[in-house]
């Protein structure tokens, strides 16, 4: 089969499995339904929020009916409001709906770093994004409408992003590159954009736009490109969605393949439509006939009340195995006393054959009404297993509370099967409640995750284990979904290990600045109470004398610490005293310190990837108010039943799995085989003076200015925090996250863990140096990123789009001395081309594939360019010439022989230029 068509069937294969994550729109013919929109609740009450957010997201329905040829529009839209502003008889009570779960987020950063509008996005080409982020600034203030365009506009670019997976065609970081028929041209879609390079004079406050000049080597740090106002082309909202005459994506007719931006890197240089027209959206549309969308945009506006939460827990004779019971006591313990936010209401249920109210719904106000519903806890079990009796009451006690089920949520935890629990699957849809699963064991239903996907809940797993940290991970994800992080309970430290007997366990766990209220320490141990103390920062011991053991025998003690815990590193030492070794874990949690400062917080995710073979891949987010962390130690571990857990850490260093270098997202492939439920533990650690606050990516495009009639018209410089503000030093901190997966075994009986292919390098970078063409790339492994490939095959060609439709039959590369090293280290290749000479112009295209001893080969890596010097006949398409004349003089310097494949400008990176031409993450 040839590449192309592997390709073709690679990706007709990609659309079965886009996973949607949280988000519930609904596609419905061709009208988007139950488009979710939240705003924060730090957000001041404004009411102009509501009614921008309206005209913005009815203008982007015209906009996209028009952009993807009267395909698609939006019809219903729902906006959650914050509990803090006033309630009004028009907003409605939420039913599954949450802040957690919305496609676009309004809110505000805690430092302020501009208003540019993006969408946070992770995974790769047609791969779904997280949601959408406006701030308030851009939504009320219209002075920006001259940057970033009609609202409309801007919100059908990021949809574009959030929903089909695709990417920016601009790149700040390389405003111009150099053609195959060696022209210097801006990075843009499609190439028939008109404009000028154009250099920003400041002195002090006034500014004067002139000529770009040549450095030598390059256009002067700070060129950049600035449009036409009026022009003929039609493309790009993925480019500029601003410019009057952008109406469409790029398709395959127009788009720009040579440009060095996100879109070519993460698809394969492909068009925005193409990628489009493969989604499962665009396959279960069809083209509606008419000029305008057959419905207006309809809006709902709903509010965010208190939580009303049941537990509904399952007492069937199997929880009695396994310490089940106990163990499932101390982590609803820890839910009640720890992680239920204070205002909360929260009801108790078990279930075996029938199932019983333990406790109507109470108000958590205060450590007394947690301590008085944990005493309601269950402790003993026997019986069947109905799970749809479990539901009904826990939903009856929360009706008998609120008087209603809408906006509710169960905790329903089960370790057993239920051959009739899809008699109840109307009755939880009808319910408006969302359902939280929890599955305990090998053995819990199949079904189960079938209510928490209906109603939007969390699905969540915990194998079996002496002690029960695994369940206390499970409760401390079931936090509030409103967005109030200050109110939240945050996860900061969970372990379990075997202690010998006399043997310790001595760690640190780190309070950051961000954290510090209503922190616990809880230690459990599967046999006899071991030795423990805890010293904080400043030396002050904890002993047992100042934690809590539970009189019911509960194998577990909790120390609460007054106030605010002291910042810095907490020390806590355990020995097992017991003659032979036992299981003990420890789980700290913390809350936020101030309700001004975001903490620091961690969300870990896991899904599949969209090509094949389909491997796990995991996710990482560490962030702060929106900005991502850098520089963090990550590791994952994954766990299933009856198998020993694999850890693995994870990086943010845009190689393998990690699709962006330095956006807080660290990730990683797992080579899981076997189908079944995974359950996710992600551990993140911050130590002094690595941690740093990054930026975005994915932002609609900030327009530096525009020419019209011959004249050119700046906007206000984009406003940039200096680096020192920005990356903020956050200190150390610790935190950790779980979540899980349920994997159905393909049938395609890859059984054997060693079937993967190395992953597709996503990094190869050339350049040609004393007539000598170098490449480095960072090495996949044999198994996508572990291990190490056999081999490398590596090809080169004179035009790009051959290389990656015709690979096989390009000109090899001879690297068989090359032997492939670890997977994450970086690999150079240097070799002198047989079949040309390198003169002046020339430019080569260079693609690799890495080869593990099973003979399975990776994927065509994105294609590296190199140039050869540029002769000084370049220049760049403009309007009708009489007003400002710019010509690109390009000038030789002796002795100077590289010219690195992308010129790196960005008024960012003025200062560290030099350094970031050689920084192969800011390159394509
Ligand atoms: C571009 O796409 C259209 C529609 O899918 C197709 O008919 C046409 O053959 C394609 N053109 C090229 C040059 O691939
Ligand atoms: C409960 O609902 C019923 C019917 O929907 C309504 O008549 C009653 O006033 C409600 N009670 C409360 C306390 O909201
Ligand atoms: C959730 O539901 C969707 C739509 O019904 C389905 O495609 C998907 O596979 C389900 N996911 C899980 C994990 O059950
Ligand atoms: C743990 O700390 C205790 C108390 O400081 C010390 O006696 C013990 O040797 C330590 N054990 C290990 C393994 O470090
Ligand atoms: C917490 O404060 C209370 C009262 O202020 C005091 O009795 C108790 O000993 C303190 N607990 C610890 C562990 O310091
Ligand atoms: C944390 O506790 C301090 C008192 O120690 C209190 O002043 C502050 O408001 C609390 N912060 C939050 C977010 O509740
Ligand atoms: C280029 O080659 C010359 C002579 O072989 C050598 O002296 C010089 O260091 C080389 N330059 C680089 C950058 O490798």
């Amino acid at each position: 089969m040839g590449v192309l068509r592997s390709l073709i069937f690679l990706l007709s294969f990609q659309l079965l499995l886009h996973v949607a994550k949280g988000s519930m729109v609904r596609l419905n013919e061709s009208g988007y339904e139950d488009l979710v929109v939240a705003i924060n609740p730090m957000v001041p009450e404004d009411t102009n929020i509501i009614l921008n957010t309206m005209t913005m997201i009815k203008d982007a329905s015209k906009y996209l009916f028009e952009a993807t040829k009267h395909r698609f529009f939006f019809k219903s839209v729902k906006i959650i409001l914050p509990k803090t502003w006033k309630k009004n008889s028009k907003y409605s009570r939420l039913k599954t709906e949450s802040y957690n779960k919305a496609d676009v987020i309004i809110a505000d950063p805690y430092l302020k770093y501009g208003d540019d509008p993006y969408t946070l996005q992770y995974g790769g080409c047609g791969m779904q994004g997280r949601y959408i982020h406006f701030t308030t600034n851009f939504l009320l203030d219209s002075s920006l409408l001259k940057v970033y365009g009609e609202r409309g506009r801007v919100f059908v670019h990021e949809w574009a992003h959030l929903r089909w997976g695709v990417f920016d065609e601009y790149n700040n970081n390389a405003p111009f590159y150099v053609s195959e028929n060696k022209m210097v041209e801006p990075t843009r879609c499609s190439a028939g954009v008109i404009g000028k390079p154009v250099f920003r004079n400041c002195i002090g406050n006034q500014c004067a736009p002139r000529e770009c000049q040549y450095d030598g080597q390059l256009y002067e740090a700070g060129c950049i490109f600035v449009p036409d106002v009026n022009q003929n082309s039609k493309t790009s909202i993925m480019y500029m969605q601003n410019l009057p005459s952008v109406v469409e994506f790029c398709d395959n007719s127009t788009h720009n393949a040579e440009a060095p931006n996100m879109q070519n890197k993460m698809c394969n240089y492909k068009s925005t439509w193409e990628v489009i027209m493969e989604s499962n959206d665009y396959h279960n549309s069809s083209v509606i006939n008419s000029l305008a969308p057959p419905f207006e945009t309809t809006f709902q506006l709903l509010q965010t009340q208190d939580r009303a939460v049941s537990l509904v827990l399952d007492v069937s004779g199997s929880m009695d195995l396994n310490n089940r019971i106990t163990n499932l006591r101390i982590a609803a313990d820890v839910f009640l006393r720890q992680i239920i936010e204070t205002g909360s209401r929260v009801g108790i249920v078990t279930f075996e054959s029938t199932a019983s109210v333990k406790s109507p719904l109470v108000q958590i106000t205060s450590d007394a009404t947690r301590q008085k519903l944990a005493q309601y806890l269950p402790t003993t079990a026997n019986g069947g297993t109905s799970i749809c009796a479990g539901i009904e009451k826990g939903l009856q006690i929360i009706t008998d509370a609120i008087n209603t089920t809408y906006g509710s949520e169960i905790v329903l935890l089960t370790d057993g099967e239920d051959s009739t629990m899809s008699t109840c699957r109307e009755r939880v849809r009808e319910s408006g409640a969302i359902i939280h699963t929890i599955a305990l064991g090998p053995s819990a239903a199949k079904e189960l995750e079938e209510f928490s996907n209906i109603t939007g809940g969390l699905q969540l797993y915990a194998v079996d284990g002496n002690v029960p940290s695994k369940l206390i991970e499970a409760f401390s994800e079931i936090k509030t979904g409103s967005g109030d992080i200050s109110e939240q309970s945050i996860q900061l430290e969970s372990t379990d290990q075997q202690v010998n007997s006399s043997g310790w366990i001595n760690n640190t766990v780190t309070i950051d600045k961000t954290v510090g209220n209503d922190t616990f320490f809880v230690f459990s141990w599967s046999i006899k109470q071991p030795i423990f103390f805890v010293r904080d920062p400043k030396g002050k011991e904890y002993g047992s004398s100042d934690f809590t053991v539970d009189s019911a025998n509960l194998r577990t003690a909790r120390l609460h610490i007054n106030g605010t815990a002291e910042v810095g590193d907490w020390h806590y030492y355990i020995q097992n005293d017991n003659a032979v070794a036992q299981n003990i874990s420890v789980a700290v949690t913390s809350r936020a310190a101030s309700s001004d400062v975001p903490p620091v917080i961690l969300q870990a995710y896991m899904e599949r990837a969209n090509i094949a073979p389909y491997p796990v891949v995991v996710y990482a987010e560490v962030s702060q108010n929106f900005l991502p962390v850098l520089g963090a130690t990550v590791v994952a571990t994954i766990e299933t039943d009856g198998a020993a857990a694999v850890s693995l850490p994870l990086f943010d260093n845009g190689a393998g799995a990690d699709m962006t270098k330095n956006d807080g997202i660290y990730s990683r492939y797992f080579a899981l085989s076997g189908g079944g439920r995974y359950s996710l533990k992600v551990s993140a650690r911050g130590r002094d003076q690595t941690i740093k606050l990054g930026r975005r990516q994915n932002k609609a495009l900030y327009i530096p200015g525009y020419i019209e009639n011959g004249k050119i018209q700046m906007n206000a410089p984009r406003p940039e925090l200096p680096d020192e503000e920005i990356q903020a030093n956050l200190g150390s901190f610790s935190r950790t996250s779980t979540s899980s997966i349920t994997l159905v075994n393909s049938g395609n009986s890859n059984s054997n863990s060693s079937d993967f292919p190395p992953c597709k390098i996503t990094d190869l970078d050339a350049y040609i140096e004393n007539e000598t063409i170098v490449l480095t790339w960072t090495a996949p492994g044999g198994d996508f990123d572990i291990g190490k490939a056999n081999h490398y095959i590596i090809k080169s060609s004179a035009n790009l789009l051959n290389l990656r439709d015709d690979f096989d039959n390009a000109a090899s590369v001879d690297s068989l001395h090359l032997i492939p090293q670890e997977a994450g280290s970086i690999e150079t290749l240097k070799f002198k081309p047989k079949n040309f000479t390198i003169e002046n112009g020339t430019i080569i295209y260079i693609a690799i594939r890495a080869v593990d001893d099973k003979n399975l080969i990776s994927d065509t890596s994105n294609i590296a360019k190199a140039t050869w010097f540029i002769p000084p006949k370049a220049s760049v398409p403009s309007g009708d010439d009489d007003g400002v004349n710019i010509t690109v003089i390009v000038a030789v310097v002796a002795g100077c022989v590289v010219l690195v494949c992308i010129i790196v400008i960005s008024t960012v990176c003025i200062l560290q230029n030099q350094k970031k031409r050689r920084d192969p993450a800011i390159r394509m």
